[in-house]
């Protein structure tokens, strides 16, 4: 497999996390050099920009303010990690990256797809290679994510009503562009779910 860049998304609590880590560490055992990531975050700066988006209160900032962060974040977090990590031939595996703002902010949080795909045009201009989107059922998810009491919870606290436009927005992003973005059934155990995201990686080589 030659270096590539691969990104999980889904709603919070669809156990992405989980399966970002699990591949990177199946991918390492083959002898893959690998980078594991995520947004937001994932370089020095990135990281201090996150705890200003996942904690607090949900109506901290407007969609419009979430989204000029994310993309500062991603910018950052693209020059200083994942471009060099993926000229130096290593394959990049991101927990999250532009879709989840073309879902959260672009789609969920307000109507804001156009300005997210302009502002992604301008500033990141990159897209992954093959994404997985762990598809989920919110109520079960949102009850997992809030259940770890992170002190990240600002989206999860906006309810389930939210998570639910969240599933439905990866749904329509997946038709947008089928080849890239896989939707994964996230609803059974680990371990079949890491399966079948390896028989699709294979599948996609
Ligand atoms: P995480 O819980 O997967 O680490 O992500 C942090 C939260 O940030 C999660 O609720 C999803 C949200 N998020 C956005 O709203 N837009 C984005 O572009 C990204 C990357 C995350």
């Amino acid at each position: 497999m030659t270096a590539r860049f691969i990104t999980f998304e889904g709603i919070d609590g669809s156990g992405k996390s989980t399966q970002a880590k699990r591949l990177a560490a199946d991918l390492k055992a083959d002898g893959i050099d690998v980078v594991l990531t995520r947004e937001p975050g994932g370089s020095a700066g990135a990281e201090e920009i996150r705890r200003l988006l996942v904690e607090g209160d949900p109506d901290r900032w407007s969609g419009e303010t979430e989204l000029l962060l994310f993309t500062a974040a991603r910018r950052d977090h693209l020059e200083k990690t994942i471009l060099p990590a993926l000229e130096a031939g290593k394959t990049v595996i991101c927990d999250r990256f532009a879709d989840s703002t073309r879902v959260y902010q672009g789609a969920a949080r307000g109507d804001l797809r156009a300005v997210v795909d302009q502002l992604h045009a301008l500033m990141i201009g990159r897209e992954p290679d093959l994404t997985f989107v762990i598809d989920m059922d919110p109520s079960i998810a949102l009850h997992r994510g809030l259940a770890r009491a992170s002190g990240e919870d600002r989206f999860e606290d906006l309810g389930l009503a939210f998570q639910e436009k969240l599933r439905a927005g990866f749904a329509a992003l997946q038709s947008e562009s089928p080849d890239r973005i896989r939707l994964i059934d996230g609803n059974d155990t680990p371990e079949v779910v890491a399966q079948t995201i390896r028989s699709v990686l294979h599948t996609t080589s």
